[in-house]
Formats: C-alpha cells, structure tokens, sequence
C-alpha cells in the first residue's frame, strides 16, 4: 500500500484524467490538491465521456473517496453544478465520496470581473487565461484577504470578512476598470445557498489523507495543468496562479514529502500549449493542424484550440528535474499513427549556441531554435494496443528513444481515449 501522483509535466491536457480514473481502481482515495475548475481532466468510460474540473477523476469509482484539497480555489457555484451534472450521469456526489477542505480559498464573482478586466487591458500582451477567477483568487490568498471554505461556514464571520473586502474591491471595479462592482447583500445571500448545499462536505481533509496513508490505504494525488504552467516553475508569466508541480502537494495537502512514494509524469507523445507563451517546438504548419485535428485538441474547459508541436526533451528534462519524477506514463500514442516521421527536439540553439536546460526565462525560451532528432512513423494502427510486444516495431522504437533522452522509465502508455486502451508497463502503486 502506498502513495502515487499523476502530474502533467507539459503545458497541461496531457490526458492526466484518465489515468487517474485508470489507477484509481487501486485507490482508495484521490486528493486534488491545487487549481481550481481550470482544470478539464476528460474519462472516457465505455461510450460516456465525463469532464471533470474541480471534482477528482476519482469520482468515478464506486467506494473511492475524492478529496478537495487546501490548496484549490473553489468557485462554489461552479462546483455545485459539477456535482449535479454527475448526478446527471449516475454518479451520485455525497459525503461518503467527496470531501472539501475548510483551508481552500472561494473563487468569488469579482475575482472573475477583475480578471476579465485584466485581461482585456493587457491587450495583445494577455495570457489567455480560462477567465474562471483563478489567478485573482490565489492573488488575494497570497495578499491576505482571501475568504476560505471555513469562513463559508460560519455566516457571521463570512459577511464580516466579505463586507470588508468588498469595499475595496467595487472601488477597484468602479474607479480602476469602470465596471459595476457588487451588492453585498446579492453576494452574501448567494454564498449562504452554496454554504447550505457544500456544508456536508467540509472537513479537515489534512486529517484524513493522513490518516488514510497511516492506515496502509492506497492515495493517489491529482495534478492540474502542469509544470510548464507552474507558478515557479514555469514559463512566467504565462503560467496559472498555483503549485503544479510535485511541491504543491505538500502544500496543498499538508502531507510530508516523505510520504510520496511514487511520482508518474504524465507526457503527452507531442506537445500541445493553449493560451498564450513560448513553445520552441510549436509546428505553425499542416503537420501542426493535423496533430490538432486527429488529437482532438481543443480545450476541456474553454473549447479553445490548443497549439501543437513536437515533443520537447529539453523541457521534459527539466520538468523531470524539478518534480524528481520515478516514471512517465505516454499518451495519445496512437495520434501519431499516420505521421511518416516523428520529431523530438533534443536541444535548442540560442543565438547559435547549444542549450541543453531549459531556460528560466520565457523570452529565451521564445528565441530558442529547437534541434531534432528524427524517427521513421509506424503507419499503422495503434488505437487500443494493451500490449507494448503487440505495437509496431517503429512505435516501440520511438517509445524506446524517448525513455533514453529523458532518463526515467516509462510505467504506461495510452492508446486511445477510453478506459482500457492502456498498456501497463510497471504499476505505480506499490
Ligand atoms: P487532462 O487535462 O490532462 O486530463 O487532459 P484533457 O482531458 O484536457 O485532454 C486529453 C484529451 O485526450 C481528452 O480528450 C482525452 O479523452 C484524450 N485522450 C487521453 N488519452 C488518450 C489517448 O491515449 N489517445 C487519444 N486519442 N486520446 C486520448
Ligand atoms: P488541465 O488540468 C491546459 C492555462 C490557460 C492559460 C494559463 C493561465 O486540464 O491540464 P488560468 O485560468 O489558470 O489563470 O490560465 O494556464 N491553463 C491550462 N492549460 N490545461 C489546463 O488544465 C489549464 N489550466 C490553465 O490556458 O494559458
Ligand atoms: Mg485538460
């Protein structure tokens, strides 16, 4: 019995959901523990595709706990309607299978106003964000006046606190923006419905993950996005608002760094990026519109098209590095299929040097020319392989490559979209 992570270690949407849902058969409980309904983790299971935003992929399991994590942003009135839409598909959400923490923080509707105004006065400088309040929320987390799920929960204390903030925050709309700020009495009466509704669920979580670890059971953490859009970590400013790395489960949990066993990097066998920010191997061509096309690769969440390219070893290095990664799992293998070769950037030219780490900052990552290393396609069907002997010899070869450039063994390989298009090379829990 032990602990596993699925963390995505590119730009996010590297299939992280169904892996998830894949191992959570072996859990007994799934922690999300940073983001918020950014997120889009896509389970496909038998013909039914669920979305999952802010709800654990683990949901999907009978008798599995899912964990809401302290270190989310919830926007309440999102999740609410998550969690009826599940209810819509035969998945009924209750105390027994999902728990939030009190320690999370309340995406509120002028975070959302806020960046939306943002936004649109960065111009043609944006970051093209979801536009779901995410990085307002964890600004005013880190600035102290934020409002968590406990305040949520204690109606006196809530209004006090959003009376205060409100203030200043229809100051900032009115004056700053020119936007019509917010009623407190509309807000505070709104947030006491969603109070009713997600009271049944709030708890210490902290206590419960840890006890469960203490108690030999199976954990399984849940990355959103990725490393490359990590706060720290990644290609800032082009990045989301949180810890997406293997760091932000310590944090966004309160479990001990000890007590990670197993730690799966989720690559995607291309690379794709929505929004805006650098990306060396983007393929501005019919190859790159072919990936987008046969990939399916337009955003879970915001419907946008994502932009594709080659795999990048540089920055998997990198990710590999900063999330000390114990496997990778590959998917979408099988989009590859018709391609006649295949790329692998191996390093990158700036300025006519060669650079073989990833650069920290974004505008060197903007000038770095990739260099690749070429391998013969297959041309042939993958879709479904659960067998690695059973793909063709040039996909076990490109498979092979990519394990030497980056130095960490593959655990698993996804072939297609649904549940059991999976080939299990190693089992991430112990
Ligand atoms: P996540 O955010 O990391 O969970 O990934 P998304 O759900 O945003 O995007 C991954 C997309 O690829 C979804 O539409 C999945 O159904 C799909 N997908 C996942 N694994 C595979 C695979 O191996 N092959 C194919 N063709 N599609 C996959
Ligand atoms: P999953 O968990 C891909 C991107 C946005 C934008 C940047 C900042 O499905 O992999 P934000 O709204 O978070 O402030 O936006 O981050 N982004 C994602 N891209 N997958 C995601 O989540 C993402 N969540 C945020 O497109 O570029
Ligand atoms: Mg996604």
């Amino acid at each position: 019995m032990s602990t596993a992570v699925i963390l995505g270690v590119q730009w996010g949407d590297e299939g992280k959901g169904k892996l998830v849902d894949y191992l959570t058969e072996h859990a007994h409980v799934v922690a999300r523990f940073q983001g918020g309904h950014n997120a889009g983790h896509t389970v496909v299971i038998n013909d039914t595709q669920y979305i999952l935003h802010l709800v654990p992929s683990g949901i999907l399991h009978g008798g599995t706990l899912s964990v809401i994590g302290g270190g989310t942003v919830i926007d309440p009135r999102s999740l609410i309607v998550e969690m009826d839409e599940l209810a819509t598909k035969g998945i009924e959400v209750s105390r027994e299978n999902l728990v939030i923490s009190k320690g999370a923080h309340l995406i509120m509707p002028y975070h959302m106003a806020i960046e939306a105004a943002e936004e649109k006065l960065l111009g043609s400088g944006l970051i093209g964000t979801t536009l779901k309040g995410i990085g307002p929320a964890y600004t005013d987390k880190m600035a102290r006046v934020g409002l968590k799920v406990a305040d949520l929960m204690l109606p006196e204390v809530f209004r006090e606190k959003l009376a205060a903030v409100l203030t200043r925050k229809n100051l900032l709309l009115e004056k700053i923006y020119n936007k019509p700020g917010f009623d407190l009495d509309a807000v505070y009466d709104e947030f006491m419905g969603y109070a009713r509704r997600l009271a049944p669920h709030v708890t210490d979580t902290e206590v419960l993950v840890n006890q469960a670890i203490d108690e030999g059971k199976n954990v399984l953490f849940e990355g959103a996005q990725g490393t490359l859009l990590d706060i720290d970590h990644g290609t800032y400013p082009f990045v989301t608002s949180s810890s997406a790395s293997a760091g932000g489960i310590c944090t966004g949990l309160g479990v001990g760094p000890n007590r990670i066993d197993n730690l799966t990097g989720v690559v995607k066998a291309y690379t794709t990026r929505v929004g805006s920010g650098p990306f060396p191997t983007e393929l501005d061509s019919p190859l790159g519109a072919h990936l987008q096309e046969r990939g399916g690769e337009f955003g879970a969440t915001t419907g946008r098209p994502r932009r594709c390219g080659w795999l990048d070893m540089v920055a998997l290095r990198y990710t590999a590095m900063i999330n000390g990664l114990t496997g990778i799992a590959i998917t979408k293998l099988d989009v590859l299929d018709e391609m006649e070769e295949i790329k692998v950037c191996t390093h990158y030219l700036v300025d006519g040097k060669k650079v073989e780490h990833f650069p920290k900052e974004a505008t060197v990552v903007a000038s770095c020319v990739p260099q690749y290393e070429s391998f013969p396609g297959w041309r042939s069907n993958t879709r479904g392989a659960t067998e690695f002997e059973a793909l063709p010899e040039a996909a076990r070869n490109y498979l092979k490559g990519v394990e030497r450039l980056l130095g960490v063994p593959i655990e698993m390989i996804s072939t297609g979209p649904k549940r059991e298009e999976l080939i299990l090379i190693s089992k991430p829990f112990q």
